[in-house]
């Protein structure tokens, strides 16, 4: 509504201006030419905008894409003046002209800016047929005007608020920021994870993307703004000082803060341009076409101590200056590359550096290019951290504890350096949810990998005293119900214990909501606790004192069995169990230790639960559901049995939806990031809905991203490097919420004012768990950038015959290798491999295994059962293990280790 002379007037629904270029058709609202509407010729009925709901949000306080915020000052003056076109809406005269769709002068609708005589235009036009908006700026001052920041807002249909599920997968689309200043970019990608999509790249070299702002609004609307189906609107930034001056002061930001001077007279111009791509990987393409540098990172942009990486850059312009910040933090090494318009680095972090490291290209036209990267310690090491500080500092011991929580690995507040023992968010200190969970998750995957007697001590105690006694029910028929919070909020059943008065307490749980068994998510946190105890004793039978690796996993797989089972009046055990729960592919490996372990009748129990489930998502349209109304956490569980049980649709259904959610950009915030932005109201000390870096969708989502890489014909094609690079980014994502002392962050705060980890060790465990899972190097030839690997080093291959490669695997387990040319997957149970080297004319495959990796001060293993699977790349070979030398043991083929060492071979 707007508000002239005192009289409101509500505006009509269908108040728009419709225009038309070659690609696109779609509309303006009339008074404040802000985009209404926006169809991409690629698909004309799908709406980029959320037409729909445009006259529930139109008023005063919401923002649109064509609005503007500034702040600038005049002169020497100190203070800086808020204006933008969105506070105080006027309607405009439009106008138009023979080179503008829509031409407004913004004058009186931009608040202070026109009694300092700041003059600002805006026009959209048709640019080679697509739609462009451009914003020009006139300092009709006497003094020159200070221009500390400058916004363009972006708004596309991310509404998911009162659509179903197929409609919100249907007609929304995600909007991700590539953070890079003039080779910068935005995409707008369909959840459907079918084009069309959308990128908004800079007119000109003005128009550089310093920084993503997420715009607060007005609540005034039955819209739901910032909540769980409607994240809210950012903007692009151009100029950020007098933000960085101010709200942001103490943090360091993505790009140097910077502002405009604008001389008396002076006019400039900026502009965003509006293209639509027809899939996700034409994305790049697309940018590249437009003029812009995009940067491929391989194996992205986090970049462990021990690892060289590969950066290729398509453009055509020279690169003038590499500067790299903090000082010396990576050193690039230009490659000689012989073909066309990449240019190649060899990457190499420094080992004096942990965390953030920013790269900036510098080209021969002044453009500034920015890569964002992230060197974390070598793997093994980032998990012995990890297991260190859960054992040290995680470890709560007060035994008098009213609750029962003692002994336990709990959540840790960072911020205090202790323990969460009370939290609205009951769970958080009740060891149960994914945010009270995480913690023990993240011990119990980690002692799956790299053992250490001591730490599995104390989680095999935390079982025999507190799980499996209190938060699981141990007799009756709910023996094995998983408990959804050991805490909680009864001042009746508790009226001794001193609950904080500062916090805000009523609508947590009490008692007997607290101890409710219903939750199916809670049971995959309960089963990976015991599987990874039966992994580690079964890799290390020194460390286990309590009880056998056997116990452990029928542990595992009773509390599976619970979570899909009822009581004797029929009614289910659990809520949710008919959903992809977040970590479940642990499952698949659990089902494969009780076959292995002669367990039959159990496997094919579970079996047939799993089955049926699959079976239920064949048949629906959007079987992707959750507690939420929109997530991001069912694809994993779907995609995984869909395809053990060879559901095919279901597969590449789930395949394309992740697409839809997990960008790949040169910054490792949002390299492979899963979308997800309410989690840190669950788990996070600082609750609040915004974009999450590397929460625990990354890596979950990245397990079916690489299994399914796995499966392709063409592992070269551009779509299935797009997947690999998406994966791979996913996976590696959560290896920086380690901290350089081991304390496991639930996920980075986006918004430019915070720009750190959260305080909260939190819900991480499964983030940590779809890492280890996922964990493994990648061999590829690709067809312009040669050799390279994803989180390995190639440390020698003969060019011209191509006769040998030698891959060092320097991702954090170290138990898996996919040499994509071969199609050869190999993975080991114990120790790590070493070394590959693939011998092109002895068609022979070496594999050097060594009993714990370097930096990892787990307990060596004795022996290693090796898998293998020949997968269906086109040059897919008919490759072999040779048995010489091994025994069949259980688990499979088995190499004993002689002073540490083991080697396996395969031929063709
Ligand atoms: C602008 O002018 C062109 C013809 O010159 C016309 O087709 C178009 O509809 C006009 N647009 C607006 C918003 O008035
Ligand atoms: C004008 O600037 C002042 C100071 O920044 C701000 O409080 C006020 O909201 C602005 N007015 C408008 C209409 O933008
Ligand atoms: C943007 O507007 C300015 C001022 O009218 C003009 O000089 C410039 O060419 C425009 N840019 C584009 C790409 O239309
Ligand atoms: C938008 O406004 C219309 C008309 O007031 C209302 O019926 C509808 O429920 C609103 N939509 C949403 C999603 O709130
Ligand atoms: C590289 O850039 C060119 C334009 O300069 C573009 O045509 C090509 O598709 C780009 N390649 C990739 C893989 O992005
Ligand atoms: C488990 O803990 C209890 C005390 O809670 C103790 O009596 C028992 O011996 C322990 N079980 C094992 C197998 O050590
Ligand atoms: C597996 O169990 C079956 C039946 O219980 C038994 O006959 C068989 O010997 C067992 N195999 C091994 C390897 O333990
Ligand atoms: C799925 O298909 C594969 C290949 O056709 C087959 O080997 C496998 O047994 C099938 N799996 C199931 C569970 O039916």
């Amino acid at each position: 509504m707007v508000l002239l002379a005192g009289i409101l007037f509500f505006l009509p629904a269908a108040y728009a201006t419709t225009f038309s270029t070659e690609r696109f058709t779609g509309a303006f609202d009339s008074e404040s030419g802000v985009l209404r509407s926006l169809k991409s010729s690629l698909d004309p009925a799908f709406d980029f905008s959320p037409y729909d709901v445009f006259a529930n949000r139109s008023g005063n306080g919401h923002y649109h894409t064509g609005d503007l915020t500034l702040r600038y000052r005049v002169g020497n003056s100190n203070g800086w003046i808020d204006a933008d076109t969105v506070t105080n809406r006027v309607p405009l005269i439009n106008g138009n002209s023979s080179h503008s769709i829509l031409s407004s002068n913004l004058d009186t609708t931009i608040g202070n800016v026109t009694k300092d005589r700041l003059f600002i235009t805006r026009t959209w036009t048709d640019y080679q047929g697509d739609l462009a908006l451009n914003f020009t700026l006139r300092n009709g001052n006497t003094q020159s005007i200070e221009i500390g920041s400058l916004g363009l807002p972006i708004e596309f249909n991310s509404i998911f608020t009162d659509r179903t599920a197929v409609e919100t997968r249907e007609k929304c689309v995600l909007v991700d920021p590539f953070i890079g200043l003039q080779a910068g970019y935005v995409q707008v990608t369909r959840l459907l994870g079918e084009g069309p999509h959308l990128v908004i790249t800079p007119l000109n070299l003005y128009t550089k993307l310093e920084a993503w702002r997420f715009l607060t609004e007005a609540t005034d609307t039955s819209l739901a703004y910032q909540s769980q189906v409607f994240e809210g609107n950012y903007e692009w930034q151009i100029y950020t000082k007098a933000y960085a001056d101010q709200e942001w002061e103490g943090v360091e930001p993505w790009n140097p803060p910077t502002s405009l001077v604008l001389s008396s007279g002076e006019s400039i111009s900026f502009g965003l341009r509006f293209t639509a791509v027809s899939s996700v990987d034409d994305i790049e393409p697309t940018v590249s076409s437009l003029g812009h540098p995009v940067a491929v990172g391989i194996p992205g942009y986090v970049v462990p101590r021990d690892l060289e990486g590969r950066l290729f850059v398509n453009t055509s312009l020279k690169v003038d200056a590499v500067n790299v910040s903090p000082d010396a933090c990576l050193s690039l090494t230009p490659l000689g590359l012989e073909s066309s318009s990449w240019t190649g680095y060899t990457i190499v972090p420094n080992e004096q550096v942990f965390g953030r490291c920013r790269v900036e290209l510098v080209y021969s036209t002044g453009l500034k290019h920015t890569l964002h990267y992230y060197i974390t310690d070598t793997g093994p090491k980032s998990l012995a951290n990890a297991g260190q500080f859960l054992e040290e500092n995680q470890w709560f011991t007060n035994t008098s504890d009213p609750f029962g929580r003692a002994p336990s690995i709990i959540t840790h507040d960072r911020s205090v350096n202790g323990p969460v023992l009370q939290d609205n968010r009951v769970w958080i200190a009740g060891l149960s949810d994914e945010g009270g969970a995480g913690s023990f998750v993240t011990a119990a995957m980690k002692q799956s990998i790299q053992p250490v007697a001591s730490e599995v001590s104390k989680l095999e105690q935390f079982v025999n005293e507190t799980v499996w006694s209190r938060l699981q029910l141990t007799n009756g028929s709910t023996e094995y119900g998983v408990r959804k919070s050991l805490f909680y909020y009864d001042p009746n059943a508790m009226p001794d214990y001193d609950y904080d008065p500062d916090i805000y307490w009523p609508g947590s749980w009490d008692k007997d909501a607290a101890y409710l068994l219903d939750r199916a998510y809670d049971y995959v946190h309960v089963s990976a606790l015991y599987w990874g105890l039966y992994r580690a004793g079964r890799i290390a039978p020194s460390v286990l004192t309590l009880r056998s690796p056997k116990w452990y996993l029928l542990q595992a797989y009773q509390t599976v069995l619970f979570a899909f089972g009822s009581q004797p009046d029929g009614s289910a055990n659990t809520y949710y169990n008919d959903l992809g729960l977040m970590g479940e592919t642990m499952w698949m490996y659990l089902l494969e230790d009780l076959r292995a372990e002669n367990y039959t009748s159990e496997a094919t129990k579970f079996e047939d639960i799993m089955r049926d489930r699959a079976q239920a998502w064949s048949t629906q349209e959007d079987p992707f559901g959750s507690e939420q109304a929109w997530d991001c956490t069912g694809q994993e569980g779907v995609y995984l049995w869909s395809k053990y049980f060879n559901y095919t649709a279901t597969v590449d259904k789930t395949i394309s939806s992740i697409r839809g959610y997990m960008p790949t950009v040169a910054h490792w915030g949002w390299n492979g990031n899963a979308r997800r932005y309410w989690d840190f109201t669950t788990a996070g000390k600082l609750s609040r809905i915004e974009r999450q870096i590397h929460h625990y969708g990354s890596s979950l989502n990245a397990l079916p991203m690489l299994d399914h890489y796995r499966s392709l014909f063409d592992p070269t094609a551009q779509l299935s490097f797009y997947d690999l690079r998406i994966g791979y980014g996913g996976n590696q994502g959560p290896t920086t919420n380690v901290a350089d002392d081991g304390f496991g962050s639930m996920s980075f705060h986006s918004f430019p004012e915070t720009l750190a980890w959260d305080d909260y060790t939190g819900d991480y465990g499964p983030g940590f768990l779809g890492q280890v899972l996922g964990a493994g190097t990648v061999l590829v030839k690709h067809p312009e950038f040669g050799w390279v690997s994803f989180g390995g080093n190639i440390a020698a291959s003969s060019s011209g015959g191509n006769d040998s490669v030698t891959l060092q695997p320097r991702d954090t387990v170290r138990r898996k290798v996919y040499l994509s040319d071969l199609g050869l997957n190999i993975e080991i149970d114990a120790g790590a491999i070493d070394e590959v080297r693939t011998l092109y004319g002895a068609n022979r495959v070496e594999v050097d295994l060594v009993d714990q990796a370097d930096g990892s001060g787990a307990v060596p293993a004795t022996r290693a059962a090796v898998e293998y699977t020949v997968t269906s790349v086109s040059a897919a070979k008919d490759i072999r293990l040779v048995e010489d030398g091994l025994t069949k043991g259980k688990y499979g083929w088995e190499v004993k280790f002689v002073s540490g060492k083991g080697t396996v071979v395969f031929e063709w």
